[in-house]
């Protein structure tokens, strides 16, 4: 296991049992190891930790260990201002942009939230292009029955943070998949006129990305969708936005650059089009 990973639920198996050989996830529930103790040690993949050390450790946050010692999978950057950290969940961990999480995990969980969001454009086949990577897991179901997925991520400590999450595996390894790190509102210009069979167009909050919500980025998804082609847009939560509606806007919005059959569907809290 290139990272194994510890979270609270790990930390407190440890602190229970305490000593002899205990069973618990480092990769954040796929899978068990065996973890031994001894001398108030614990023993993982050839690194001793000591075990008061799993005392300290936090709600909301996954460890690494590196040097025998916990190391949690977060990073803060002077170029963006932004703290980035990987955040466990019941199933799949999400990423928080300082505290601002990229998948829903209270309501749904984020496999929930990738399966609804992956339904809206099924079947989901030929070329699909995933417009935000994020931790890739609207990409990695989209290649399981797709040719080809082509996804873009603009900020590397995205990236970065995905390299240790086990769910995420499956971007890095796909040959089906193509990471692009580059900004997809400079890169959405040199794709060709109808080249896409699906779009999911996954974008952070309206607050962090007003740009990805625009009319010339709609006319541009219009351009690159082929015929017949569908998309699915994100698009917040209403309750988050009560009396000021994001999606209807999104709604004329597309409806207003071409696309047919525009419907807001609250179960995946986005919006499924089609270009006739
Ligand atoms: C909501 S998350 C996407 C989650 C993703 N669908 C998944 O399955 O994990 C949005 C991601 O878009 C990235 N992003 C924001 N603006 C972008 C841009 N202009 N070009 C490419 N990626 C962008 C953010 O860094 C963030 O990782």
């Amino acid at each position: 296991m290139e990272h194994p990973l510890i979270t609270k639920r790990e930390a407190n198996k440890l602190l229970i049992y305490r000593t002899g050989l205990v069973k618990i996830s480092l990769d954040l529930g796929i899978s068990q190891s065996e973890v031994a103790i001894k001398n108030n040690l614990a023993h993982i993949n050839n690194q001793k930790i000591k075990l008061k050390d799993f005392i300290k450790v936090k709600e909301n946050t996954c460890y690494t260990i590196e040097n025998n010692t916990l190391k949690p999978i977060a990073l803060f950057s002077q170029d963006t201002g932004l703290y980035y950290k990987l955040f466990p969940t019941n199933d799949w961990p999400t990423i928080t942009l300082s505290s601002t999480p990229m998948h829903r995990y209270s309501s749904l969980s984020p496999k929930a939230d990738t399966e609804t969001k992956i339904k809206e454009i099924s079947p989901v086949k030929g070329i699909v292009l995933d417009t935000c990577c994020g931790l890739g897991y609207t990409s990695i179901l989209a290649s399981k029955t797709a040719e080809k997925v082509i996804t873009f991520e603009r900020d590397k400590n995205v990236l970065a943070i995905a390299r240790f999450n086990p769910y995420s595996n499956d971007l890095f390894s796909k040959k089906n998949i193509t990471i692009n790190q580059k900004d997809i509102l400079d890169e959405i210009l040199n794709l060709k006129d109808s080249s896409f069979d699906r779009i999911i167009h996954d974008p952070p909050t309206f607050k962090y990305s007003p740009d990805l919500y625009s009319k010339e980025f709609h006319k541009q998804l219009y351009r690159i969708l082929k015929k017949m082609g569908i998309l699915y847009h994100y698009c917040s939560c209403p309750k988050k936005t009560k009396g000021n509606l994001l999606f209807p806007r999104i709604v004329n919005q597309l409806k207003e650059v071409g696309f047919n059959h525009v419907e807001y569907h609250e179960s995946s809290s986005g919006i499924r089009a089609v270009k006739e």
